[in-house]
């Protein structure tokens, strides 16, 4: 198999998987293959969403395909903002907004934990599988770093004293949540 869509118009997404998938597979975007409208994303879960953005693309598109869905899930918050994680403050879906919510919300709270959960769904000539993959760590007092997007800045990997957003992309693929998922789906797509 040559071919795979990534079923996501996020090009940040797309330059992690890049880095990550072997160069003889070629990823295309949703844009590459025509899709410009929004891709539906209603589920309650974090993998509800996934398998639903790749059975959209597989079912109007035909082609192989695998989406992912990513939540940041905070303890002291009872997971929150888990599958909100995109519109935490609001529809407009600011990165700065976002972040400044978390943090406040944790104000006068000792237990600053949380989690990046990624699920991978991919869709091979109508099968279905799903690949996971969680980077603990802890919600920063305050922004770090400028590399990187989303909570980046705010997101301190279990072990290490710096962001998310302090280091390379390499670095951060190594550790991260969609590192993890994305080396699964990639030891998968091997097998095959
Ligand atoms: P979605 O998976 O594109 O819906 O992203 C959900 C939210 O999580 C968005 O606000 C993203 O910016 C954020 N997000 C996803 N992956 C990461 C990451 O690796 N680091 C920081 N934020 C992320």
């Amino acid at each position: 198999m040559k071919n795979l869509v990534f079923a996501t118009s996020n090009p940040n997404k797309i330059k992690e998987a890049n880095d990550l998938l072997p160069t003889a597979l070629e990823v295309k975007g949703l844009k590459d293959i025509g899709c410009t409208e929004e891709v539906p994303e209603t589920s309650p879960t974090i993998q509800g969403n996934a398998l639903q953005k790749a059975r959209y693309v597989f079912e109007n598109y035909k082609v192989n395909c695998f989406s992912e869905d990513t939540g940041l899930e905070i303890d002291a918050l009872d997971g929150e903002p888990g599958v909100y994680t995109a519109r935490y403050a609001g529809e407009a879906r600011d990165k700065e907004a976002n972040m400044a919510k978390a943090i406040a919300n944790l104000e006068g709270k000792s237990d600053r934990g949380a989690q990046f959960r990624t699920v991978i769904a991919l869709i091979i000539d109508g099968k279905e599988y799903t690949f996971e993959g969680i980077a603990r760590g802890t919600i920063a007092h305050q922004k770090q770093g400028t590399e990187g997007f989303g909570y980046d800045p705010i997101f301190i990997p279990a072990g290490y004293k710096t962001s998310f957003a302090q280091m390379t992309q390499a670095e951060k693929n190594e550790i991260s949540h969609r590192g993890q998922a994305v080396r699964k789906l990639v030891a998968f797509l091997d097998t095959l």
